[in-house]
């Protein structure tokens, strides 16, 4: 089995993450996050969030609507510009991108059956589109008189367009829009960033490779407003201050690069991007895109909406003037940073059962600090004295909030192997020693090296080592 089926099997078997609506034959493009892949994705979450609060720069979160009305869309250029092309194949019907295929294979034919009998290009538009309110636009066109229907098609669908919202295709735009106000609330001095942790949704044409692209995903992304002559400058920063967080999360981090973009592959709002790129099992691909947007974005909702975006700056002769700030974006895929850190972490050590048999450990090396269960206490055996201790000092971990498990079923054997699976990086078991001179043993998930802690060491001797870098 390869590292990518490894890691789906096990997130399922250990309840980190499951296909959607599975029971009913599941849904490719979804996923649904168990207790353990939550708990791993809030504190992917946690660390990007320190991140930004205890930057040099100020900077302030916000938490937009997920829904965004016609006028947003069409204003940033996601109605006109946010499509990819599709092609059919007339032999197998397998729908696939042909940029795609074309780059991967070097010349267009169908990826599945190899077929060159393909439909023309169509291109389509990445968004859900829905109705707010108790009017559906295409409700309405079908109960409509055929005098109505009789229109044009293009007029027909760009009423259709214009009275729906859609779900927002990336979280950039309830910032940008919401600039006048953030700007008026917090008034600071460029340069300054406003953050945003949330879902994003895109109707992918593909959909592979578990959670690398589906049709809902998480995005964390950071506008940082600047004054135009900082671009390159600042463009520089962010790059290096990305992959430093980037390499903390990862056991691996040669498995990191930076690919710059070449002006043909730019986004319709960007001037200058550059990827930070992880080593999947398939190569090298995206994680994250940082790209320069100059003042795309608060131009056009500008013009759009008749409201003025700028900030006030004082030049050097001490004079107010106004400024449209430009915009660097890290625009960072949480869902896929959840893969990649899932990737990264799995690893199959040598090792020995309990009866001593050498066996290969499946070990998931999480960094402490993103293990969703930091540590677990075990009674070695079901003995009333050695429950009562383990209960005792497991209580004591859940006081200081430290996210700990006590189990007793099962032999230790097995209750290690199922720890290391999940990435807990500390097991502590209470044993007889332990009622006599009150330490317990706490076990390393990587080395598997048990070393004797006295009971009231433990929080302090723990408490280091799971917590987060910053
Ligand atoms: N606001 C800019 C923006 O959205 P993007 O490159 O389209 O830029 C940013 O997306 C990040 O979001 C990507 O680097 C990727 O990690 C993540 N992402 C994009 N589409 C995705 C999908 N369908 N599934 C999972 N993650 C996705």
């Amino acid at each position: 089995m390869d590292t990518l089926s490894k890691v789906v099997s096990l997130c399922k078997k250990r309840g980190f993450i499951f296909q959607s609506s599975e029971i009913y034959g599941g849904v490719k493009s979804l996923y649904d996050f168990g207790h353990l892949g939550f708990l791993l994705k809030e504190n992917l979450k946690e660390f990007w969030k320190l991140q930004m609060l205890f930057e040099e720069f100020p900077i302030f979160f916000i938490d937009g609507a997920l829904m965004l009305p016609y006028r947003v869309v069409k204003a940033s250029g996601h109605i006109d510009s946010f499509v990819d092309p599709l092609v059919d194949c007339k032999k197998c019907k397998h729908r696939f991108r042909p940029d795609k295929v074309e780059k991967e294979l070097g010349v267009l034919k169908c990826p599945v059956c190899g077929s060159d009998e393909l439909s023309d290009t169509r291109f389509f538009n990445l968004m859900f589109r829905t109705n707010l309110g108790p009017i559906d636009p295409l409700i309405e066109l079908l109960n409509s008189s055929s005098e109505k229907i009789g229109q044009d098609t293009e007029s027909i669908f760009r009423r259709i367009a214009e009275q729906s919202v859609y779900l927002r295709p990336e979280t950039a735009q309830n910032i940008f829009v919401q600039f006048p106000n953030i700007s008026r609330a917090y008034p600071t001095k460029l340069p300054f960033g406003v953050a945003q942790i949330g879902r994003a949704f895109r109707n992918e044409i593909t959909t592979e490779r578990f959670l690398f692209r589906v049709a809902e995903f998480d995005q964390m992304e950071l506008e940082f407003f600047i004054d135009p002559d900082q671009e390159s400058a600042l463009f520089k920063v962010w790059q290096e201050k990305r992959m430093t967080w980037w390499r903390k999360i990862l056991n691996n981090p040669e498995h990191l690069r930076l690919r710059f973009y070449d002006k043909s592959e730019l986004a319709h709002y960007a001037s200058a991007c550059v990827d930070v790129e992880y080593k999947f099992p398939w190569g090298f691909d995206e994680v994250e895109g940082i790209a320069c947007r100059t003042d795309y974005d608060l131009l056009a909702h500008q013009e759009a909406s008749g409201k003025e975006f700028f900030v006030l700056n004082t030049t050097t002769d001490m004079r107010q003037v106004k400024v449209r700030p430009w915009v660097i974006e890290p625009s960072c895929g949480l869902t896929r940073a959840v893969l990649a850190v899932l990737l990264d972490a799995y690893s199959e050590l040598e090792g020995r059962s309990a009866d001593g048999e050498e066996k290969v450990r499946v070990v998931l090396r999480l960094k402490p600090f993103l293990s969703p269960i930091k540590v677990a206490v075990f009674p070695l055996v079901k003995h009333e004295d050695l429950i009562s201790l383990a209960k005792e000092v497991f209580h004591s971990f859940r006081r200081h909030r430290i996210i700990s498990f006590y189990d007793e079923s099962g032999s230790i054997g097995k209750r290690y192997s199922k720890q290391d699976e999940i990435g807990t990086p500390f097991c502590v078991t209470i044993d007889f020693q332990s009622l006599e001179d009150k330490t317990v043993t706490v076990r390393d998930r990587d080395t598997a090296e048990q070393q004797r802690i006295r009971v009231e060491d433990l929080i302090s001797f723990i408490t280091p080592c799971i917590e987060m870098p910053i």
